[in-house]
């Protein structure tokens, strides 16, 4: 049996795509801070594990690989999708922001993975999938913090695309744009609703069947690709 390990699996886009590999029959290693949203993820997948780890905290990671490692379940994914949304004027911004975006979104997800590379080398195989944003490439006023983390998963993508590659691993990127998740503050989504080119914002699952795209054999000659899967919102 294959496995995946899914980071923010108990809501949005981790929680579509945990249950995306889980109707594929993957072992889905389900990761957050919330225990009770993972157990309601966890009910819905079937075979799954839930981890209770917060990604900015390294031991807590740690912990995290080595439950993962030790069950044999042979993981070959990683979907790094655990994220906060934050916006401000940039002078209000604080260190405190700053910080807790990057470990979020790149020191988190750069541990994980790196707790668990050392397998996917010595398996000749895996797949990792970063869950950035359209913000990444086309960032807006207010979202300094954010947008500059987002940019860094793209980049980080490549550089590791680069890397992998000649052990046989495979780094992509989703680039999302807006999706209606509990990441956006209620009544937010209706307003972006008309400034679509597709005429609405996206729903978890749309991500989630990309993610799975890029993670699975289906796009097996794919590498350091940057999906957008944004309405195409990028093209405004
Ligand atoms: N929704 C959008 O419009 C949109 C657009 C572009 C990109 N994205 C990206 O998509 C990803 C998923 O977001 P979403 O929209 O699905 O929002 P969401 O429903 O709020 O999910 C975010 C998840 O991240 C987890 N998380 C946050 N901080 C964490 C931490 N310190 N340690 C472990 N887990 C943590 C949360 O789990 P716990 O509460 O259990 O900690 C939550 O389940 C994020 O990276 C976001 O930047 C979203």
């Amino acid at each position: 049996m294959k496995s995946v390990v899914i980071t923010g699996a108990g809501s949005g886009i981790g929680r579509a795509t945990a249950l995306a590999f889980a109707r594929q029959n993957y072992h889905v290693f389900l990761l957050g801070r919330d225990s009770r949203k993972l157990r309601i993820t966890h009910l819905e997948c079937g075979d799954a594990t839930s981890i209770v780890c917060d990604l900015t905290r390294a031991e807590e990671v740690a912990n995290a690989a080595r439950q993962i490692l030790s069950t044999n379940k042979n993981v070959e994914i990683i979907i790094n999708n655990a994220g906060t949304f934050t916006y401000k004027p940039f002078e209000q911004q604080t260190d405190e922001e700053w910080t807790a975006q990057f470990q979020i979104h790149i020191l988190g997800a750069v541990r994980l993975t790196k707790a668990l590379w050392p397998s996917f080398v010595q398996n000749k195989k895996g797949s990792i999938v970063n869950v950035s944003s359209t913000l990444g490439i086309r960032p807006t006023a207010g979202t300094g913090a954010y947008s500059a983390m987002k940019a860094a998963q793209v980049s980080w993508t490549q550089s590791l695309a680069l890397e992998g590659a000649p052990h046989g691993i495979r780094v992509n990127c989703v680039a999302a744009g807006i999706v209606d998740t509990p990441i956006h503050p209620p009544g937010a989504i209706l307003q972006m609703q008309n400034a679509q080119p597709l005429g609405r914002v996206g729903r978890p699952d749309e991500i989630a069947q990309s993610i799975y795209f890029l993670a699975s054999e289906h796009s097996a000659w794919t590498t350091g690709a940057i999906l957008h899967v944004d309405g195409g919102i990028n093209l405004l």
